[in-house]
């Protein structure tokens, strides 16, 4: 008891030290959040250059360098390779990669480590919350024991306390970002739910905007549920795309219409595939802890299957836009690197996926991107090239639909454009000499009607 209301009264009058392990897109923007409410944070990475950027000034997240330098010379922010600095914290946010092993399976060994040397260097009355995506079961079966072995604290729920709640931040959305987006918060007992909730509630805007989950497992499987039906909607949205093509019929129009319905659609939007950190990995941590119930998650593979596809798809456009040139040793031009819109974020990203095709097929293929001036790829280092390649290239392809890009100027120099974002549809194009193929949009003679007869 009294530890749960030394820690209750540290976080309400921010005397209490956080740290946050991994200063990544989900842990930076977290780790000067909490610096901004006044809490002293220390801001754990093994990553030497990311700590020497942040003591430098520099936001190598959100280019929010005005924020980190007042941080830092606050004290307040206080970014560190010094793993000891577990060792005098009151609250522990894991916020460290949960990629896939080669096989496809989770690879949780960053999230193992951390724990391991949380339990051998925690003080007992801390709170320990993993951010991290994960399978259900992670905080209990895996963290929970982990954190014991340390053999510092003896009692989940009494002298230390232990909670999952999953980072939502979507990378260059103007409207929603940590502190106005509901933060899940699941305990491994009901006191860590409750603590959790008081941690997060000094970040958000409103203090409603943290709901309380039933139990770790609880907040975990939500959590991937939430990317799952993203990647389930858009191969949807994508096998809907491909038949468009078929049946001449534009997949847009179709979106349009359909989005007219007030209730029961929401809209997704075709593509050249999935990208960035979570929505093409996440499912497949379900799916791996499913088996373990004997249970075959089969729409969730299925969708995953149908998104993979899209990168070939492209490159059937690419070559319907090349026509008689064909694409063996042409000049393909792609335009955007990154997986989304506004973002510079190549993970996952299926412009290098349609990079890797078009160079197997043996096509000239160059990129260009105001977002990511420089990409490695398979350990080659990719530089995007200069604007006035556009009107070089026998085809340009429009992967990322950047706010940056000039459509106009585009068209007018392009000589072939796929656009796999519906970018050119509902403009009128008439007045350009560039050849446009847009993905879901079908352009095909119509199949003739054979009678079965
Ligand atoms: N990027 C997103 O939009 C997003 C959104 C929601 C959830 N997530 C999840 O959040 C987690 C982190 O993702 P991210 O995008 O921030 O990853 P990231 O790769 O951007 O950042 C992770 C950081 O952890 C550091 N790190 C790794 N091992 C460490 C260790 N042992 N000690 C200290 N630092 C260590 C790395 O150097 C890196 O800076 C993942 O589980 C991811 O699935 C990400």
């Amino acid at each position: 008891m009294e530890s749960i209301n030394r820690l209750s009264q540290a976080l309400q009058d921010r005397s209490a030290t956080i740290t946050v392990v991994g200063l990544g897109y989900v842990g930076l923007p977290l780790a000067l959040g909490f610096a901004q409410q006044g809490f002293r944070v220390m801001g754990l990475d093994d990553d030497a250059p990311k700590i020497d950027r942040l003591m430098q000034g520099t936001d190598y997240i959100n280019g929010q360098d005005a924020v980190v330098q007042a941080s830092v010379s606050s004290g307040k922010f206080n970014p560190t390779r010094d793993i000891n600095c577990m060792s005098h914290s009151d609250v522990i946010v894991i916020c460290v990669p949960t990629p896939l092993t080669k096989n496809r399976e989770p690879n949780i060994s960053y999230v193992e480590g951390v724990a391991k040397r949380i339990g051998q260097l925690m003080k007992p009355g801390t709170l320990v919350v993993l951010e991290s995506t994960t399978y259900p079961g992670t905080t209990e079966e895996v963290v929970l024991p982990l954190v014991l072995a340390g053999g510092r604290v003896t009692q989940v729920g009494r002298d230390f306390f232990l909670a999952f709640s999953p980072e939502r931040v979507d990378p260059g959305n103007p409207s929603y970002h940590t502190y106005n987006t509901t933060k899940i918060v699941g305990g491994v007992t009901p006191t860590c739910t409750d603590l959790t909730a008081q941690l997060y509630q000094t970040l958000l805007e409103r203090t409603d905007l943290v709901k309380k989950a039933s139990s770790s497992r609880a907040a975990e499987l939500e959590k991937l549920f939430e990317n799952i039906f993203r990647s389930v909607n858009i191969a949807l949205v994508n096998e809907l795309a491909l038949l468009c093509n078929e049946m001449s019929l534009n997949v847009w129009e179709i979106l349009d219409l359909a989005s007219t319905k007030p209730f029961g659609f929401m809209r997704f939007n075709p593509g050249p595939g999935i990208g960035g950190h979570c929505i093409p990995l996440d499912p497949f941590y379900l799916t791996w802890k499913a088996r373990e119930f004997d249970f075959s998650t089969r729409f969730i593979e299925l969708a995953g299957q149908l998104n993979a596809h899209m990168p070939h798809h492209v490159v059937d456009l690419i070559i319907q836009g090349l026509g008689s040139r064909g694409l063996v040793g042409a000049n393909v031009l792609l335009l955007g690197m990154a997986y989304k819109k506004d973002v510079a974020d190549h993970r996952e990203s299926p412009s290098v996926r349609v990079l890797e095709i078009l160079q197997h097929r043996q096509a000239d293929v160059k990129y260009l991107d105001p977002m990511l001036p420089a990409v490695k790829i398979e350990g080659v280092m990719w530089r995007s090239v200069d604007p006035s390649e556009i009107a070089k290239a026998d085809c340009c392809v429009l992967m990322t639909d950047h706010t940056e890009f000039d459509m106009d100027s585009i068209l007018k120099q392009a000589k072939v454009l796929v656009d796999t974002r519906g970018w050119t549809q509902g403009r009128d194009l008439s007045g350009y000499a560039c050849k446009v193929v847009c993905l879901g949009h079908g352009q095909k003679a119509a199949h003739p009607v054979v009678s079965l007869k």
